[in-house]
């Protein structure tokens, strides 16, 4: 059905809203989901102290400060009940976790993400938890979709020849997880708010592990665990301090480019390589390889 009448009636309207596959009333009042996202995960500091909570604060440094137009704004957005649940579940969920295997229940109890209903299971980590290496990396393709393990097709198969270059591999000494835990579908891009709400899971993931040196796989980790707008052009090969709440002191960390993108670009490998022996003179300094 489409609309010609300038002034439909309320009937038309709905069998609008039907024909366009919106079958379901939630709530009394509308919600304009688009502003939300935008306050929640450009200023989640905002967020939370509407909230009455602590300012919220992603990996490696305090966020550059609100604009103060921004932090009282004169029309403030509709306040979408859901997903300001969602991020404060995320946020208690992820703090109360202990234990990797806490930290995993939690997230599998977690229910804020819709990423959890078209996945056909979670992606928690692969390797060595007691490893002195961690490698982020970005969500799960349809590979660990089926396996249910980090990077295990086409881009993981070169992860690992990048790492046997410099004498690391998953079954010893490394280990990796993800910024999401769920393949978005169709391997799109995951949205600032999927990794917004999965922040506070690998924050707490990075903390559990507690490991010597951290490396950011790709952009959206990078600017995700730096909070930068920089691109990971910019970022990568650049040693920066991870530090987080309940991190004892801060971890060396790492950006380098994503495996995936040095399969379709394969002349930027030479700085991965290059990446990759600064990532082995700082294991070498640190005592963790020989
Ligand atoms: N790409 C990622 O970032 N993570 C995976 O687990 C697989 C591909």
């Amino acid at each position: 059905m489409t609309l010609n009448d300038e002034n439909p009636s309320l009937p038309e309207l709905l069998q609008l809203y039907i024909d366009s596959g919106a079958d379901e009333a939630i709530g009394d009042e509308p919600i304009d989901r688009t502003l939300l996202a935008d306050k929640v995960m450009a200023f989640p500091q905002a967020a939370a102290a509407e909230e009455g909570g602590e300012a919220y604060v992603p990996g490696n440094r305090p966020l550059p400060a609100m604009p103060a137009t921004l932090a009282v704004p004169k029309a403030p957005p509709p306040l979408d009940i859901g997903a300001a649940e969602a991020m404060g579940d995320a946020r208690l969920l992820a703090a109360g976790a202990k234990t990797l295997d806490e930290l995993q229940a939690a997230l599998q109890g977690f229910k804020g993400l819709a990423l959890q209903r078209t996945a056909t299971q979670m992606v928690f980590c692969d390797g060595n938890p007691a490893a002195r290496v961690m490698l982020v990396g970005e969500a799960p393709g349809a590979d660990e979709d089926r396996m249910g393990k980090p990077f295990v097709g086409m881009s993981g198969q070169l992860l690992d020849k990048m790492l046997a270059s410099i004498g690391l591999n998953r079954d010893e000494n490394v280990y990796i997880s993800n910024i999401i835990n769920w393949r978005p579908p169709g391997n799109r891009a995951p949205t600032d708010s999927e990794v917004a709400l999965s922040l506070p899971f690998i924050l707490r993931h990075i903390e559990l592990v507690n490991p010597a040196v951290v490396v950011f796989l790709g952009g959206v980790t990078a600017k995700a665990l730096t909070g930068s707008s920089n691109g990971i052009t910019r970022l990568r090969g650049k040693w920066l301090e991870h530090v987080s709440e309940g991190l004892k002191s801060p971890i060396p960390a790492l950006p380098m480019f994503h495996p995936a993108y040095l399969l379709r670009s394969p002349a930027e490998k030479r700085h991965a390589w290059a990446d990759l022996l600064k990532l082995k003179a700082k294991l070498k300094e640190l005592g963790i390889i020989t």
